[in-house]
């Protein structure tokens, strides 16, 4: 656990970056320190390994004033992520993750073993491993980042915009990349950014600062985006905010209904006559959605033609019942988009393995999301 106490940093020009943050990181989770640029964010950060210290206040990790550490032998538990992930551009990719553990005494064997045990952790192929830095993508620079800063196995991962240089599809796998690394290791982990959303995708709980180095508001997402403490907070969270929070409340209270399937390569006049309000969900062998048969789609040809993929409507996202390899199941945000999205108006629900288990509707989503208000599930 990391604590902030009463933490101000004036820089010698007279600017204060940080003012008076109290704050606990809590052990295991991700803590996003997040805030329009220059709020402090990045000092707040590199006092906690000791590259800025504190003009006052003090910060305790596991209870222990860091200023009674030797800096050196801290910064071996807390591993620390860059922008420009901050690779050595003459080593190669395996010796860039070794590097430290070298340093600190372990074999330059079992350090290139284990480096290429971490690059396969963060998604990396084999082949990248003799690479030199400039060879390789945005994307798999800051992997390589990622695997260095775990190579010495700290408890504390400091992250400092470590994907805000690439593009945004990139930043979406890397930022999945490490919900899935978390789930496995929970370490203790500070990520800067100055995106809300990804505060909200990746953040346990969220440090919302404002300009001046003062903290605006620290919670869950759920209850930042519920509750915004004030105005400043409420434009930073933006837009959507209402929608957005529906994100993290679970669906099990939407009733799925029955829906009219046909097996994709069946002919169209049994097609027809089950159609159920003019809709039916085209499915493959193992009951997947392929899209949607609509009567006005399947009058325009013969009974005896087969349900081919020009007949099929597509469009629409899926609602997730239940969770497929341990991720999470639908929330009433999934449920509600794939009922907008739908061209039928109703929402295909599949079930973790992908099959159609039924139909979601608008109205049913909005049904659950009053009864867990009414149950004081929506926080407040
Ligand atoms: N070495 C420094 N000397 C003087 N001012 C600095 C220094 N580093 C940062 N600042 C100022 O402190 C404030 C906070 O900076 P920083 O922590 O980098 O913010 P952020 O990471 O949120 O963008 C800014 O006004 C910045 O200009
Ligand atoms: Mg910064």
């Amino acid at each position: 656990m990391i604590e902030f106490q009463a933490v101000t940093k004036q820089y010698d020009d007279g600017t204060t970056a940080v003012h008076a943050l109290d704050l606990r990181v809590e052990e295991g989770r991700i803590t996003v320190f997040v805030g329009p640029s220059g709020c402090g964010k990045t000092t707040s950060l590199r006092m906690i390994n000791r590259m800025i210290d504190p003009t006052s206040g003090r910060i305790l990790i596991d209870g222990k004033d860091i200023r009674e550490s030797d800096p050196p032998l801290l910064r071996r538990g807390i591993g620390y992520v860059i922008q420009q992930a901050g690779l050595f551009p003459h080593r190669t990719v395996l010796d860039n993750v070794a590097t430290v553990p070298v340093l600190t005494g372990t074999s330059r064997r079992a350090a290139r073993k284990r480096a290429g045990e971490l690059l396969d952790l963060v998604g990396l192929p084999a082949g990248v491993a003799k690479r030199y830095p400039a060879q390789l993508s945005g994307g798999q620079q800051q992997r390589v980042g990622v695997a260095r800063a775990l190579a010495a196995d700290p408890p504390v991962l400091l992250m400092d915009e470590p994907f805000s240089a690439v593009d945004p599809i990139v930043r979406e796998g890397l930022q999945e990349e490490l919900l899935r690394l978390q789930a496995e290791l929970a370490k203790t982990i500070v990520f800067v950014t100055h995106d809300i959303d990804e505060a909200i995708k990746l953040g346990d709980r969220v440090a919302v600062f404002r300009q001046g180095g003062v903290l605006a508001q620290y919670e869950s997402p759920a209850v930042l985006l519920a509750n915004p403490a004030d105005d400043f907070v409420s434009s930073f969270v933006g837009r959507d905010r209402g929608y957005r929070a529906l994100g993290f409340l679970p669906a099990s209270g939407v009733a799925v209904g029955e829906v009219a399937c046909v097996r994709f390569g069946g002919k169209v006049g049994a097609a027809r006559t089950s159609l159920e309000d003019g809709w039916a969900i085209a499915v493959d062998e193992a009951s997947r959605p392929l899209g949607w048969l609509s009567a006005a789609r399947l009058s325009t040809v013969s009974d005896d033609a087969e349900v081919t993929e020009d007949l099929v409507i597509s469009g629409g996202s899926l609602y997730h019942v239940s969770a497929r390899d341990g991720a999470t199941a639908g929330s009433l945000r999934s449920a509600l988009d794939s009922a907008l999205s739908s061209p039928a108006g109703r929402g295909i629900a599949v079930d973790g393995d992908g099959a159609v288990v039924g139909a979601v509707q608008a109205e049913d989503v909005l049904t659950a999301l009053s009864a867990a208000r009414t149950a004081g599930k929506v926080p407040s």
